[in-house]
């Protein structure tokens, strides 16, 4: 029996969080954590997919007779079922997934599965997806099928994003633009250690904040709110005028960074990527104090342009763009300082242990 490999790599957001959603810019990249799928096709229609990493009971279901309730295997149902509706024919297959993704670290685990899953499925069967339409189709499954109500950043990440590369992203248009991280610049991403849960509530609640806020102030999405317009956002109820000058604000910043990241001034780069934080802390509310903390430690720690939190947040990981040849020593001394303040020692996921 043939067997098709395929896989796909974590996102770790630079900059452009909580904006997607609202149609807004991001701008992420990929880590060198990747998962793995190995798909060996069935002679029925039925699905069974192993996880390395939990449990050895295979998750077992028929195609067409997808439901949702069967826990990591609802990414895989929801795959499924997305190719039934959009009408791409498939046969039954066994799935062995591997993965060193870290879950719940806001690193984008379950878009790294479904991208991994879908190009295999797409090299087995012979399907004519492209690489846009393949992240589109991850993050229907998850919207829809699974039911938390993410936006296209990590699917598109996870598909189009190279290691070495900022993916500059319009999520309206999905027009995209790679643009080489500078030889200067090397990433440090440190897991706090307090795990996040998306289908949970509080990413559902502020993604519900900020519609009332395009809504009362009568637009579409809070992307078509140009920062000029930020004296109409102090009109708002206090809490949607925070939400929505997050957001507002943080697709100036993500424009103003594609072009300080492509003018390799890595200096502002990263005032940009300390000014997103204090947003996301303080208008958006998705920070912890743990992260808060790594993030203080890493802002004054030598050869460090800038450092925030990466992904949905209430909780996971930090980003540092550290300057390149320091970024051992950024990892190691922001990991000692934060245990050193009482805390555990966090995870350090880039760069990775030698
Ligand atoms: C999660 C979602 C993304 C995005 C980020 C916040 O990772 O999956 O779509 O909304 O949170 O920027």
């Amino acid at each position: 029996m043939r067997e098709f490999r395929a896989d796909a790599p974590g996102r770790v957001n630079l900059i452009g969080e909580h904006t997607d959603y609202q149609d807004g810019f991001v701008m992420p990249s990929t880590v060198p954590q990747r998962t793995t799928a190995v798909l060996r096709p069935r002679d029925d229609r039925s699905v069974h997919a192993w996880s390395r990493q939990i449990g050895s009971e295979p998750v077992i279901f028929h195609l067409g007779a997808e439901r949702r309730g069967a826990a990591w295997g609802d990414y895989v149902q929801g795959l499924t079922w997305v190719l039934e509706r959009e009408r791409y024919t498939i046969a039954g297959f066994d799935l062995h997934l591997d993965s060193d993704v870290p879950l719940g670290s806001g690193l984008s685990s379950s878009a790294a599965l479904e991208i991994a899953t879908l190009r295999a499925i797409r090299s087995a069967f012979e399907l004519p997806i492209s690489d846009v339409a393949l992240a589109r189709m991850a993050q229907r499954a998850e919207v829809e099928f699974v039911g938390a109500p993410v936006g296209i950043m990590d699917q598109m990440a996870c598909s189009l994003a190279g290691e070495r590369d900022a993916l500059f992203l319009d999520t309206r248009s999905l027009k995209f633009e790679r643009i080489p991280l500078p030889a200067g610049l090397e990433l440090v991403v440190i897991n706090s250690g307090v795990a996040h849960q998306h289908a949970g509530g509080d990413y559902v609640t502020r993604r519900r904040e900020s519609e009332e806020a395009a809504r009362q102030l009568g637009v579409e999405r809070l992307r078509d709110v140009p920062v000029d317009a930020l004296p109409q956002v102090e009109s708002l109820p206090p809490l949607l005028a925070r939400r929505a000058r997050h957001i507002v604000t943080e697709n100036a910043r993500v424009l103003e960074a594609r072009d300080r990241l492509t003018a390799g001034d890595l200096e502002a780069f990263g005032q940009l990527l300390n000014a997103s934080h204090v947003s996301l802390r303080d208008d958006y509310e998705v920070s912890v104090p743990a992260v808060d903390l790594l993030v203080e430690i890493a802002q004054s720690h030598d050869g460090v342009f800038g450092a925030r939190m990466t992904g949905g947040g209430f909780g996971g990981a930090v980003v540092i763009a550290a300057r390149a040849g320091l970024e051992r020593a950024v990892a190691s001394g922001v990991s000692e300082g934060y245990a050193s303040r009482g805390h555990w020692q966090p995870e350090v996921l880039v760069p990775r242990a030698s």
